[in-house]
C-alpha cells in the first residue's frame, strides 16, 4: 500500500457511492453516481427532479438501487439498512407529522421508541424542541402548525435519537426568508456545535453555499460537481463593479468596458468583468471609464463567485 492510499484510507468517508444508478423505467433518476462525502455540512444541490430525494432514500435503504452500491457510516445499504436507520436522522421532504398529537407528545414518543426511558425521553424531547425553537408551541397540535413550525418539528424528529449523521431533505421548503435563514443557521449549528455530519438538500444553490463545507451538485441524475465550498468560492479573478444610478448607467458602463476589450455582463445592479489578459490593469480601466462617462463609482470588488455561476457554467460542459 502506498503512503498516499494509507493516509486517505485513515478517514473513512461518511457516505460513499459507486456506480449508483436508479432507473425508474420512464426516467433514470441517478446515472452511475460515484462520490464520497465526509464530515461537516454537505449541501446536495440540484433543480427539482435532479435525483436528490432518490439518493437520500437509497442511502437510507428505503429504496433499492437498480445498480451500483452505497455505504453509509461504513454500512452497506443493501445489507444493513436497519442499522443505518438506527444511526441516521432523516427529515423527509414531505409532511410526515401526525396532525392529532402535540409536538411534545410526538417527540417524547419517538425518543421512547429509540430506547430512552420515560424521564430521559421527556428531557431529551424538551432539549430538542428548545433547540429547534418550538419551546412555546410544544403543546399545540401538529395539525395546526404553520409550515415553518412543521419544518422545525420535522427537524426535531430527525434529531431526537441522537443520530451520528442526518439527512435533511429540503428543510427550507415553503419558508419565508426570515424562517429560511433561521433554519439554515440551525442546520449549520447541527454540523458545527454538535459535530454531526449533515447532508442537506436544496434546489436553491445560493442558500447552501453559505452553510456547507462541501457541495455536491446533481443535474438530471448526473454528478455535475463535488468539491469543497471554498473551492467554489475561491476568487474567480472576476470583478464586480457598481455605479450610482439604475440599469441605464449600469449598461452604459458595461458597453464602454466591452468596447475597451473587457468581457462583461450585467448582474443585478452591477457589472461583472471576466478576468482580463495579464498586463491589463482592469481596476484602472474601470476607474478611467467611469470618470470618462461622468458616472459615480459605488464599488469595485473581487467577485467571489457563487454556486449559481458554477452550476450554469458547468451545465454547458456536460
Ligand atoms: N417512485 C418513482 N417512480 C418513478 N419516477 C420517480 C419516482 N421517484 C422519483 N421519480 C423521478 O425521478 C426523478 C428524480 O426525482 P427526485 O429524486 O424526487 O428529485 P429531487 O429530489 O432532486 O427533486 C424525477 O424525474 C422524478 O419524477
Ligand atoms: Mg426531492
Amino acid at each position: 500500500m502506498s503512503a498516499e492510499t494509507a493516509s486517505t484510507s485513515m478517514i473513512d468517508p461518511v457516505i460513499s457511492t459507486a456506480g449508483l444508478t436508479m432507473d425508474y423505467g420512464r426516467v433514470v433518476a441517478l446515472h452511475e453516481l460515484s462520490l464520497e462525502i465526509g464530515g461537516g455540512v454537505t449541501g446536495l444541490v440540484g433543480a427539482n427532479g435532479a435525483g436528490k430525494s432518490t439518493l437520500i432514500k437509497i442511502l437510507l435503504g428505503l429504496q433499492e438501487p437498480s445498480a451500483g452500491s452505497a455505504r453509509v457510516l461504513g454500512h452497506d445499504v443493501a445489507t444493513a439498512s436497519d442499522e443505518i436507520r438506527r444511526v441516521v436522522g432523516y427529515m423527509p421532504e414531505h409532511d410526515c407529522l401526525p396532525p392529532d398529537v402535540n409536538a411534545s407528545e410526538f417527540v417524547v414518543h419517538l425518543a421512547r421508541m429509540s430506547g430512552l426511558p420515560a424521564a430521559a425521553a421527556r428531557e431529551r424531547a424538551a432539549d430538542i424542541l428548545r433547540l429547534v425553537g418550538l419551546d412555546e408551541e410544544r403543546y399545540r397540535l401538529l395539525g395546526g402548525y404553520s409550515t415553518g413550525m412543521k419544518q422545525r418539528a420535522k427537524l426535531a424528529q430527525a434529531l431526537v435519537h441522537d443520530p451520528s449523521l442526518v439527512f435533511l431533505d429540503e428543510p427550507t421548503n415553503g419558508l419565508d426568508p426570515a424562517s429560511r435563514l433561521e433554519m439554515l443557521t440551525l442546520v449549520r449549528r447541527i454540523g458545527t456545535d454538535f459535530g454531526i455530519p449533515v447532508l442537506v438538500t436544496s434546489h436553491l444553490l445560493g442558500e447552501l453555499e453559505k452553510i456547507s463545507d462541501y457541495v455536491v451538485i446533481l443535474d438530471g441524475g448526473h454528478l455535475l460537481r463535488s468539491s469543497a465550498t471554498s473551492q467554489f468560492l475561491d476568487a474567480t479573478g472576476a470583478l464586480l463593479v457598481e455605479v450610482l444610478g439604475g440599469d441605464v448607467e449600469r449598461d452604459q458602463l458595461g458597453n464602454a468596458l466591452a468596447e475597451a476589450g473587457l468581457t462583461c455582463r450585467p448582474r443585478g445592479a452591477m457589472v461583472t468583468i471576466d478576468p482580463a489578459p495579464d498586463g491589463l490593469d482592469v481596476h484602472r480601466l474601470v476607474r478611467d471609464t467611469v470618470a470618462d462617462l461622468g458616472l459615480a463609482l459605488v464599488r469595485v470588488q473581487a467577485d467571489q463567485g457563487h454556486l449559481e455561476d458554477v452550476f450554469t457554467e458547468g451545465a454547458h460542459h456536460v
